[in-house]
Parts: C-alpha cells; sequence; structure tokens
C-alpha cells in the first residue's frame, strides 16, 4: 500500500493522518474547507511536538511524518491515485453517501474505500458503490495516536482479500485489530453508549451528582475518565445520534437516549467541543469543573 487518502481533517481524520504518516505512509489528507483543514494539521504539529517533549518521537521523525502529509481540499486530486480511502467526515448518513458514491467514481478499480464511522451501517455506505466487496469499517478510537484497538467492519458482502488488507495495515500502525460484523453499533458503541446513557439517567434522576458518578466508575473500574466525562470527550451530539441509530436500529426501549441529553445537546451544551457539558472546559486548562447546572 503506497498511497492513503484521509477525507476529513476534523479529530479523527487528523489523527489517523497523523498514524500513517508517522509509520511511513504518503497521506493526502482531504477536507473541503480550509479553515478545518489548516487547524487539523496544527493539531497533527502540536501532537507530534508532545511526543517530541516526552521522547517518545525524535526531531527528525516528527519532521518526515509531517513531510509525508498533503494536505488538499479537492477531492479528486486528493483520492485519485490513492490504494487506499479512509473517510472520516461528519456522521451524517447522506454526507457519507455522497462521499462515497464520489469516490467509487474518481478512485482506481482496485482501491479499498473504508470508513471511520462509529455507528453508520458499512452495508448501507458500500450499496452507494459498484464495489461493495472492498468496503469496509475502520473505526478508530480517540485520541488516535494513543489508542490501540481499531474496529474492523466486515459490510454484508465484504470480501476476505479487503478484511484482510485492513487487519495488516492496521497490525503495521501498531494497533489491534478486532474485526466485527455490521449490526448497529457495532462492539465499541453498543456496550460504551448505553453506559453512558445510564450514567445520564443515574444523573437525571438525582441517584447522584456529576463527580459521584465519575468517580465511582474511575476509581471502582479503573477506567481512565468517568462516563460522563468521556461523554463531553466524544461529544454530546455524537453520543446522542449513536444511541439514536442503536434505538431505531434494534427497535429496543432499553437504548432510548435519556431526556437529558436530549435537552443538553438541544441547548447546545456538547461538551469539550462547545465548551460546555457536564463540566466547563477552559482552553489550556486541565482542571475539571462541573457545570453549574448540576452544582449542588
Ligand atoms: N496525540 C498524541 N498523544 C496524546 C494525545 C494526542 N491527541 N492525547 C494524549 N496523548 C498522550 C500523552 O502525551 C501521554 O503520553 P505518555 O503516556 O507518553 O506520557 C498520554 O497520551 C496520556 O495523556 P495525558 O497525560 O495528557 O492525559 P491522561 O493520562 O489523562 O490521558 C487520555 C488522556 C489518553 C485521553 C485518557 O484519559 C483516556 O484514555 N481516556 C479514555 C479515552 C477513550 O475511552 N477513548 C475512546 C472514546 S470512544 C471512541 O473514540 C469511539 C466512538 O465511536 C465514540
Amino acid at each position: 500500500m503506497e498511497q492513503i487518502a484521509v477525507v476529513g481533517a476534523g479529530t479523527m481524520g487528523n489523527g489517523i493522518a497523523h498514524v500513517l504518516a508517522q509509520n511511513g505512509y504518503k497521506v493526502n489528507l482531504v477536507d473541503l474547507h480550509a479553515e478545518q483543514l489548516q487547524k487539523g494539521m496544527q493539531t497533527i504539529a502540536r501532537n507530534l511536538e508532545r511526543q517530541v517533549a516526552k521522547g517518545s518521537l525524535t526531531d527528525e521523525a516528527k519532521k518526515s511524518t509531517l513531510q509525508n502529509i498533503t494536505a488538499l481540499q479537492d477531492l479528486n486530486s486528493g483520492v485519485k491515485l490513492a490504494d487506499l480511502v479512509i473517510e472520516a467526515a461528519t456522521e451524517n448518513v447522506s454526507v457519507k453517501l455522497d462521499i462515497f458514491r464520489q469516490l467509487d467514481e474518481v478512485t482506481g478499480p482496485d482501491a479499498i474505500l473504508a470508513t471511520n464511522t462509529s455507528s453508520i451501517s458499512i452495508t448501507k455506505i458500500a450499496a452507494a458503490t459498484k464495489r461493495p466487496g472492498a468496503v469496509i469499517g475502520m473505526h478508530f478510537m480517540n485520541p488516535v495516536p494513543v489508542m490501540k484497538l481499531v474496529e474492523i467492519i466486515n459490510g454484508y458482502g465484504t470480501l476476505p482479500e479487503t478484511t484482510n488488507t485492513i487487519v495488516e495495515l492496521t497490525k503495521k500502525l501498531g494497533k489491534i485489530p478486532c474485526i466485527v460484523n455490521d449490526y448497529p453499533g457495532f462492539i465499541a458503541n453498543r456496550i460504551l453508549m448505553p453506559m453512558i446513557n445510564e450514567a445520564i439517567y443515574s444523573l437525571y434522576e438525582s441517584v447522584a451528582g456529576v463527580e459521584e458518578i465519575d468517580t465511582v466508575m474511575r476509581l471502582g473500574m479503573a477506567h481512565p475518565m468517568g462516563p460522563l466525562q468521556l461523554a463531553d470527550f466524544i461529544g454530546l451530539d455524537v453520543c446522542l445520534s449513536i444511541l439514536q441509530v442503536l434505538h431505531n436500529g434494534f427497535g429496543n426501549p432499553k437504548y432510548a437516549p435519556c431526556p437529558l441529553l436530549v435537552n443538553m445537546v438541544a441547548a447546545g451544551k456538547m461538551g469539550i467541543k462547545t465548551g460546555e457539558g457536564f463540566y466547563t472546559y477552559t482552553p489550556g486548562s486541565k482542571e475539571l469543573v462541573v457545570s453549574e447546572q448540576f452544582r449542588k
């Protein structure tokens, strides 16, 4: 695999480009929005610098990683020579279907088309192309440079050779592949989101406060972050949309999103990205401050 394109320069896209480039792959990072592209490149440079400061990366390796990435706004020129495209655009079905229709037209016939979707059906995305056998889920975890797992999702028609290529690539990136089948939420979010939803229900029903709920899960279950802090980190809008996929996909009321989550998203309190969720966030500060709303 020589040339890889990553579509979308947001949190996940820039993390994926970072890890690929650090492992020697030539990457085209494509985003239609100049500002997002610039922000993505700045984030990669900042995260590489953090690795240099910690001594886990040399300055030389940082430079060559950055040289391996070409930032592009034009989708066609960004993907046309790629052996693999990893789509990490907005988590929206119609956006993804549009992108895959275009990718199918523009890329070479042997290119593999992967999506980093956290919950949209791979089978549905594959059906927007004429190559369902070469469409696969490659679900990285946030923060991509740190988290070891890649959930690899086989759609209904994904061919074994496609899966094998993606498994081998995952290993070359120093990550651990887990192969799963295409059902709502796959494995990661089918298990994670009900836990987060239950934590929000516990707050909504006043079983305990934000800090107590997160402390129980951090200290009692050795989770690096409590579920409410993790929800803020993922984005409350993303959590809500994944829960809706689970709820609609299984038709089981156990996945119904907590009304408090629905209200917070409607109020624009989406976690770190908006500066407020269960906690409030001040740029440059690592201190966790419970949002006014939830203070006793
Ligand atoms: N890029 C590169 N390195 C990074 C980084 C980034 N974006 N973020 C953190 N790091 C590195 C740090 O440099 C540090 O490295 P060393 O171990 O070499 O010192 C290490 O990661 C730990 O970072 P910090 O000391 O700053 O902070 P921390 O110890 O609190 O860890 C964390 C931060 C890694 C995010 C940790 O809190 C954690 O693991 N949280 C849970 C993350 C999680 O569950 N992710 C999955 C979310 S779900 C998902 O992604 C899927 C979905 O579909 C919703």
